[in-house]
């Protein structure tokens, strides 16, 4: 039975506390819950839940595509934690209907829409139908365009089953990416090594590309679609 909560309450409460704080009550007030964990620098929410509960719930969502830098990064998460990572795979079919009908490069040409639909967004709906609450490792200086006033806490109506809750935590929303990354290094967190080669948003490999000086972390994304179409529907509520 899902746990009935005032999250706009909380949220004015969480919001002042720190990304630790809010990951000790998310996993402390709910049982069933899962981190979504890209492979980036989000691997600081598993250093910090291993130290609450070491055997909190982590999913991937392997799309297919992601560098195989990446893909040796869950691994070396998943052994230097000592957790179980759920890797969730896109429908074959899906796929298959996808790449046969437009080729491996669709999204270049008719934005990335249709492929994040089915390699992400829908395994991720699947996913979402067998938990309370979700943890991401968004933020608000990750996207000033969709991002800005993204809560601690929130109801994901994105990915809720009809007529419950779901619950979706951002317990480093107020943290900057400096932030994050002196974590990373003061407690040597294991980190993907394409952060030393310029890339500092990270997603699948044909839709990354490292940044200059100057460019925001975004630009990195989806380069050749409009800044503010740059989400690709996980974090739905962010353009609704
Ligand atoms: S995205 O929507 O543009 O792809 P972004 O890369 O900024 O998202 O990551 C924000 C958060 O979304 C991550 O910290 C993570 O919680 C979740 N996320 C993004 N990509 C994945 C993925 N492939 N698997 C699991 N979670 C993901
Ligand atoms: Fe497809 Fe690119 Fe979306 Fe990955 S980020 S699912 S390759 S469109």
């Amino acid at each position: 039975m899902t746990e009935v909560i005032n999250t706009v309450d909380i949220e004015q409460e969480l919001a002042k506390q720190s990304p630790h704080r809010i990951m000790r009550y998310a996993l402390e007030n709910y049982q069933n819950i899962a981190i979504s964990f890209s492979g980036a620098e989000d691997v600081a929410l598993i250093d910090m839940a291993s130290r609450i509960r070491p055997d909190v719930s982590v999913f991937c969502l392997d799309t297919g595509r992601l560098h195989s830098e990446t893909y040796q990064f869950i691994e070396q998460v998943r052994k230097h934690y000592g957790i179980q990572i759920d890797i969730l795979s896109p429908d074959g079919e899906e796929v298959r209907q996808l790449v046969s009908k437009k080729g491996l490069f669709s999204f270049y040409e008719d934005t990335h829409k249709e492929c994040c639909g089915i390699r992400k967004i829908n395994p991720l709906r699947k996913k979402l139908l067998e938990v309370d609450a979700w943890i991401t490792g968004q933020r608000k200086d990750q996207s000033p365009g969709t991002r800005a006033d993204i809560p601690v806490i929130q109801d994901d109506l994105a990915f809720a089953r009809a007529g419950e809750t779901l619950t979706k935590f951002n317990p480093l929303a107020n943290w900057s990416s400096e932030e994050v990354w002196a974590y990373i290094r003061a407690y040597e967190v294991p980190y993907n090594p394409l952060h030393d080669r310029g890339f500092v948003s990270i997603g699948c490999e044909p839709c990354t590309k490292p940044i200059g000086p100057g460019q925001h972390e975004r630009e990195g994304r989806w380069w050749w679609e409009e800044a503010t179409k740059k989400e690709c529907g996980l974090h739905a509520s962010n353009i609704s």
